[in-house]
């Protein structure tokens, strides 16, 4: 069985680290060789998920610097492992030292306690939210191959408590949302989620919400009924997140209070005859297979455990205990799981386009091009390798 910590079928990644660790890190196989990748870009991605941006995130300071150590030369893929490795800088282990014997409420040391007997529990250890800046190292490359094919992810929160942006997700855009810091997509819901925040951090207490990521020029085709249909593989994907509790796409727990007539999606044959719904009540996926709308999916982000506010739980002897955290935390992690999710979904993504490119049955002339020019990069390296061998040879005297 593959390990736990490895993802993907036509690709894969897999990472390592915890949150108080010395590095975390992340190795990507099977990125074919020669394509272009920014790692300013990657860097820029890891920035919008980092800890300390703002009042609504929390202050440790850590700047998630990615050293890209192998499988990018150049500025391009060379075909080998991608290792990326990021450097953690400001563990306070001593803030988590009196919660060593505690039973965190919302944490998972007492789960881990019971699978492996052992736990590393400093900031939460390998289940903490810092894991995921890996992810978004990898999904930085995803996003740019898929970028490449047309598709663009944009990721957004959607709701903080009861505050709801009731903006169309065909209205969304990329520069509204980063120009908040709790990233919604309308100034007006940004500052009344901001107020809900800052009200529960004044309570020593957190909040939760709703996160959206939109796929906008995702190609039809893409998903592998009946077990890795992609609506499937995006849910599971995402629900490997801490704190996400739920999952929907499309019109999702809505529709069951429309009728069928309602909740069809009907066709029409567009101006380049290709078809297209009128509406997109499925969010992109019908059948566990894109259909070549804008993908919509939905997470429900519980409000952070670690709180200051006092609670009574147990702890490892069995008796009650008053406890309250002192460490650094999020008062609310959406703005922070707006990156992660959509690296989440770019990963899925270009795990599909992968899979599809095994049996496609036409391609367009683009698509040849990428195929003949990754040839061509495969032939080289082969003939690199080639005559290595051949030195190799003579210099044994054979
Ligand atoms: C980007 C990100 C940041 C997080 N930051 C925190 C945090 O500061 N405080 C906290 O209590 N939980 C945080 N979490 C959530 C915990 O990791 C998670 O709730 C915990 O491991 C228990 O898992 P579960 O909620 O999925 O059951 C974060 C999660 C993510 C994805």
């Amino acid at each position: 069985m593959q390990s736990s910590n490895t993802f993907g079928n036509a690709f894969s990644f897999v990472t390592f680290g915890e949150s108080h660790g010395a590095y975390i890190g992340v190795v990507l196989d099977g990125i074919k060789p020669n394509i272009p990748i920014n790692t300013e870009a990657i860097q820029h991605d890891l920035n919008r998920r980092k800890p300390g941006q703002s009042s609504v995130t929390t202050p440790r300071n850590e700047p998630d610097s990615a050293q890209i150590v192998s499988g990018i030369y150049n500025g391009k893929t060379t075909g080998t492992p991608i290792c990326i490795l990021i450097k953690n800088q400001d563990q306070r282990s001593k803030d988590y030292g009196d919660i060593a014997e505690i039973l965190r409420p919302g944490h998972a040391s007492h789960t881990y306690l019971q699978k492996y007997g052992v736990f590393d529990y400093r900031g939460g250890g390998r289940a903490s939210g810092r894991e995921t800046a890996l992810r978004v190292a990898a999904g930085g490359i995803a996003k740019q191959i898929l970028a490449e094919r047309g598709a663009r992810i944009i990721g957004f929160t959607r709701q903080v408590g009861d505050v709801r942006s009731e903006i169309s997700t065909d209205a969304v855009d990329a520069k509204s949302i980063e120009s908040n810091i709790v990233r919604a997509p309308d100034a007006a819901s940004a500052e009344k989620m901001i107020a809900v925040i800052h009200a529960a951090q004044a309570d020593g207490d957190s909040v939760g919400g709703v996160v959206e990521v939109v796929v906008k020029g995702c190609p039809a085709g893409l998903g592998e009924p009946i077990y890795h249909k992609l609506d499937a593989d995006l849910a599971h994907a995402l629900m490997t997140l801490g704190a996400i509790k739920g999952f929907e796409i499309g019109n999702g727990f809505e529709s069951v209070l429309l009728r069928g007539s309602e909740n069809n999606d009907p066709y029409f044959q567009d101006e380049h005859g290709n078809f297209r719904t009128t509406t997109n009540k499925a969010g992109g996926v019908i059948g566990g297979i894109s259909n070549g709308e804008d993908i919509v999916v939905r997470i429900a982000v519980k409000p952070a455990s670690s709180i200051t506010k006092p609670v009574q739980t147990a702890n490892r002897a069995g008796e009650m205990v008053d406890f309250k955290v002192e460490g650094r935390h999020d008062p609310c992690i959406c703005p922070r799981v707006v990156p992660v999710a959509e690296a989440m979904v770019a990963l899925v993504l270009l795990d599909h386009v992968l899979l599809q490119e095994r049996i496609a049955v036409s391609s367009t002339a683009e698509q040849l091009q990428q195929k003949l020019a990754t040839i061509d990069a495969e032939m080289q390296l082969l003939a690199m390798q080639k005559k290595l061998y051949e030195e190799e040879l003579t210099a044994l005297g054979a």
